[in-house]
């Protein structure tokens, strides 16, 4: 069986939904000029630009690094590795721990998850959820990741006062290497107020590359060390990445699926009214990829300025949702509501567990139709219903079929929707990498703390949205 992940973009055409809500090949041909110029782009870019997501797989150093990192750390026994860090700085370790690791791995025992420690990614600054976790985590038990690229989100710095000042208490100044790991800017380059952190203790410290943006970091040491730490597969997530590197290489739209994909949403958008996406993975192992997505596809998208400085305000608004759970929550008005949607259905093949439905309750006849079948069976069947369904109400469905669920196939997705998201910039016509939006949100909330009201008043004076 192949391990390649397949799409399938069948039932966003016209003849599957309609001219009105699914693309003709005339749309598909009309923008095939502009993917191709786009590709040159990001091929001539991803040497030097922005585009330094597309070769983190490729570099040994900064893997070998991570590993012997980790390794060594893990000879330390923790009992607890925490993230501090949000954003792009979080989603993409969440995103793989869910994908990759036991449904409930924090509750299994040590031996059971390979010796390596628990798992909380503090992707929030909620009081009470941080103070239950201080009190889960004992500090001397625990590891400390935090993540900023910048280094000086508000939130993150927060999170490592906090944690800074438990760790001092616990195991004083020179412990503190041995509980704290840094990752942020490189060196030398851009400052970042953990640099002077990780100095004044001595403490490991990652770099994320500067042409790589937070939320296209998930295969730098951002999401990777706590792979490691995690026992994860590195050599399986980089060989997936290459897989689909070698399939995005090619310039061809119908044999590109990052390309293909993201011209049939940008397509669905901007020409059929598909103002919204929706994301709804079959396997709750990637329900959290969804979130993953969610941001990438917002932040790099949702511009109010185009490449050229015209106001355009444009993006798709991506939309998480689960199957089978969301049907009973969210397919009424994805079928019956504004037909305002593409839907991204993610199946997976064949999942690592068969569950058989048992012969039970045999009194009631009814029940008859699902027993001596499987959970498994199930699933498929609600997928192929509401995929169905939704091609009966002229909804269009985009599928991505993952053969398994593993540490190839989960990066092979994560690359392409990165390159999607990437070509889908191009298009858009935006720069796909800032954030300008939430870097406004981020300054009010620091004048706010620091009561700065010249700051505020000239922050809330420079923004006509
Ligand atoms: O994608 C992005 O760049 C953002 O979502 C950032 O990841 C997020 O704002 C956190 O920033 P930082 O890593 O600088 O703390």
């Amino acid at each position: 069986m192949t391990l390649d992940i397949q799409i399938d973009i069948e039932r966003c055409t016209a003849a599957a939904v309609g001219p009105e809500h699914g693309f003709s090949q005339a749309d598909l041909d009309d923008i095939e000029p502009r993917v191709l110029a786009a590709h040159d782009i990001l091929v001539h870019e991803r040497r030097d630009k922005d585009y330094g997501f597309y070769d983190l797989y490729k570099d040994d150093a900064v893997f070998a690094d991570v590993k012997s990192a980790a390794d060594a750390f893990l000879q330390m026994r923790y009992d607890n590795l925490v993230i501090l860090g949000i954003g792009g700085s979080a989603l993409g370790a969440t995103a793989l721990v869910t994908a990759l690791k036991h449904p409930y791995y924090n509750l299994t025992s040590r031996k059971a998850r390979g010796g390596a420690p628990r798992i909380f990614v503090m992707d929030n600054i909620d009081p009470v959820t941080f103070r239950r976790m201080m009190r889960l985590c004992p500090p001397k038990k625990t590891l400390y990741n935090v993540i900023s690229k910048s280094g000086e989100t508000a939130e993150t710095i927060t999170q490592l006062l906090i944690v800074v000042d438990a760790l001092e208490k616990a195991v004083g100044h020179d412990g503190m290497k041995d509980h704290v790991v840094v990752t942020t800017n490189p060196r030398g380059h851009k400052k970042s107020l953990l640099h002077p952190v990780a100095d004044h203790y001595g403490l490991k410290e990652f770099a994320v590359p500067l042409n790589v943006g937070g939320r296209f970091s998930v295969f730098s040491p951002v999401a990777m060390f706590p792979a490691a730490m995690l026992k994860m597969d590195l050599d399986a997530l980089r060989d997936g990445c290459k897989t689909m590197d070698l399939r995005c290489a090619n310039p061809d739209i119908k044999g590109n699926p990052a390309y293909l994909r993201a011209a049939v949403q940008y397509i669905a958008d901007t020409r059929k009214g598909k103002t919204m996406s929706v994301m709804m993975p079959y396997a709750d192992s990637l329900r959290d990829l969804a979130d993953w997505y969610r941001q990438l596809w917002a932040e790099s998208l949702g511009k109010q300025f185009d490449l050229q400085g015209h106001r355009v305000c444009v993006g798709q608004t991506p939309i998480k949702s689960l199957g089978a759970t969301d049907q009973h929550s969210q397919v009424q008005i994805y079928r019956e509501g504004p037909n305002n949607k593409i839907f991204n259905i993610i199946e997976v093949a064949r999942f690592e567990k068969t569950l058989k439905i048992p012969h039970s309750l045999a009194h009631i006849p009814q029940f008859e139709y699902l027993r001596g079948k499987s959970m498994n069976k199930l699933m498929d069947a609600e997928l192929v219903a509401t995929i169905d369904a939704l091609k009966m109400s002229r909804r269009p469905v985009s599928r991505i079929v993952l053969p398994r669920v593993n540490a190839h196939t989960v990066a092979q997705l994560l690359y392409m929707l990165e390159v999607e998201t990437a070509m889908a910039g191009r298009l858009y016509n935006v720069q796909t990498f800032d954030q300008p939006a939430v870097q406004v949100s981020k300054d009010i909330a620091r004048a706010l703390m620091s009561g700065d009201t010249a700051r505020l008043k000239t922050l809330y004076n420079s923004q006509d949205c």
